[in-house]
């Protein structure tokens, strides 16, 4: 039967686009070898990677699409020489973190919705009258429900039941719920930005390799950072040495992965 309801987000998209942006034009071909050419990287040369161009690979990371544009995530560019070397005995020794000469530790942060609401809503302040009335709306009203999953997750819980029931009838938004819900929030958004990381590092000449075989207790307490942040990953970054992947790159056929239905 017909409903004369919107769908939850509608008047959201609907109010929101006066601003218009091209798409730029660019070459596929040096994409595809960005793409193609980043390999894990285990064995780096000596060659430094520039500061200019580590800086300028971190900024790009932090283009990354991102949920709500809350940007959950931190990345510390471990520069202290002795840092560096607890870093490298937290990657386990492993050879990509010991061979590499810049080490980043991607950070995800559940708890960045709200320091990054503020932000956004002192952001919309400044605009004054320019900001839209949707955007208002979505940073001060959408997003707490959305994200803040109360104490012990109690307001979570109670938003699931509600959304549950709501949902029985009608397409209804349900994660995240609880504390697992958030970290998993901040965790996509914070690997897209390693994928842009890498694909920069690439792009300017280097190589890098992630890494989750690390000792995160410790670097959480190396870097002073306390619950609910995560590492997500440790991204190293250099230029390969000559051996410096394992082998040929495999995948499995993708029609594994690639359904269309
Ligand atoms: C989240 C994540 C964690 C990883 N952790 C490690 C790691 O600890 N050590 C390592 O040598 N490689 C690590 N890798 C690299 C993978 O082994 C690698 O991406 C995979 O074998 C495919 O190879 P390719 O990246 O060269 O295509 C990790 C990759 C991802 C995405």
């Amino acid at each position: 039967m017909a409903t004369n309801k919107k769908p939850i987000l509608n008047d959201l998209f609907e109010t929101r686009n006066s601003h218009t942006e091209e798409a730029e034009e660019i070459k596929k071909e040096d994409f595809i070898k960005t793409v193609k050419s980043r390999r894990s990287v285990r064995n780096y040369s000596d060659e430094p990677v520039l500061e200019k161009d580590m800086k300028a690979c971190l900024e790009l990371a932090l283009l990354a699409p991102n949920s709500s544009n809350l940007q959950p995530w931190e990345f510390y560019w471990v520069r202290s020489q002795k840092k560096k070397n607890k870093l490298i005995s937290y990657c386990l020794g492993q050879p990509a973190a010991s061979t590499a000469q810049e080490l980043v530790v991607a950070v995800a942060r559940p708890d960045y919705w709200k320091v990054n609401q503020k932000r956004m809503l002192e952001l919309i302040g400044e605009m004054g009258e320019k900001a839209p009335k949707s955007v208002k709306k979505y940073y001060g009203r959408i997003v707490p429900l959305a994200y803040d999953q109360g104490w012990f997750s109690l307001r979570g819980y109670l938003k699931k039941i509600a959304m549950e029931i709501r949902g029985i009838k009608t397409p209804t938004p349900r994660e995240p719920y609880n504390k697992k819900g958030m970290s998993v929030w901040a965790h996509k958004s914070t690997a897209l930005a390693c994928e842009n990381l890498m694909l920069s590092l690439r792009a300017y000449g280097y190589d890098s390799c992630p890494m989750e075989g690390i000792d995160s207790k410790r670097i959480k307490k190396l870097l002073n950072l306390k619950s609910p942040a995560e590492i997500s990953m440790v991204v190293s970054a250099g230029k390969r040495a000559k051996n410096g992947v394992y082998g040929k790159q495999v995948r499995f056929n993708s029609s594994y992965f690639i359904h269309e239905v």
